[in-house]
């Protein structure tokens, strides 16, 4: 499975991009704005720090203007992969994006339908939301399952990408049911490597090499 990292945080990036944590980068306007970063400088510098594809998401709601907006992003660098909604307009521009050969991932989806089109728009990838179906008391991991069964039964070679994910549970559950992709915020990718009892046996082991009065440097 792939691990996307949520963020427009360059030095959050870098972190995990060291430790090979990093198979690519997805970003949306909330996250621009948090970064207070301009968008063409601060995905550019994404783009040339990570291997991966970097998603870089349309603002504009008409088809004509998704493409344009969409080309433009497309030019800052080979890996980006241009991120639509999934209305309408945005499957008219997955399509003819995805047919100039651009990497399209179709973002905002919450339902199976939704991501059965995206697949025959020619969608790259497809991001299910899963904490924003949780929040209203769906169920995120239902919607995963549902969209790997389908796209298995037919073939679509669209990647899932798991989105909205809050939660260490969130990432096994969809590395279970199959996901392609994650894309998680650095803090959840990082609380991956956490366990109370690694802690409390670590903890155990120094206090106990504490008492031997032994150095190995
Ligand atoms: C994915 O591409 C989105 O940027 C992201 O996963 C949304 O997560 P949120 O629901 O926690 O804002």
């Amino acid at each position: 499975m792939k691990f996307f990292v949520d963020t427009a945080e360059i030095d959050a990036i870098a972190e995990l991009n060291d430790l090979g944590m990093v198979d690519g980068v997805t970003t949306n306007p909330s996250l621009i704005m948090k970064s207070g970063r301009d968008i063409l400088e601060v995905t550019k510098e994404i783009c040339d720090l990570v291997d991966g594809p970097v998603s870089a998401e349309v603002v504009a709601t008409e088809a004509d203007a998704m493409i344009a907006e969409g080309r433009k992003l497309a030019e800052i660098a080979p890996n980006i992969t241009v991120k639509v909604p999934l209305t309408w307009d945005g499957l008219k521009a997955c399509k003819v994006l995805s047919g100039e050969g651009k990497m399209v991932n179709v973002t905002l989806c919450f339902s199976a339908n939704q991501a059965l089109l995206a697949a025959k728009a020619g969608a790259t990838f497809i991001s299910p939301f899963i904490g924003r179906l949780d929040d209203i008391a769906l169920d995120g991991l239902e919607l995963i399952d549902d969209i790997r069964t389908i796209y298995d039964n037919y073939g679509f070679e669209t990647e899932i990408l798991a989105a909205s994910i809050r939660s260490a549970n969130h990432v096994q559950d969809c590395a279970r049911i199959g996901a392609d992709v994650i894309t998680a915020p650095p803090a959840v990718i990082k609380s991956l490597a956490s366990h109370p009892l690694t802690d409390k046996g670590l903890a155990a082991f120094l206090a106990d090499w504490e008492k031997t009065g032994q150095k190995i440097l």
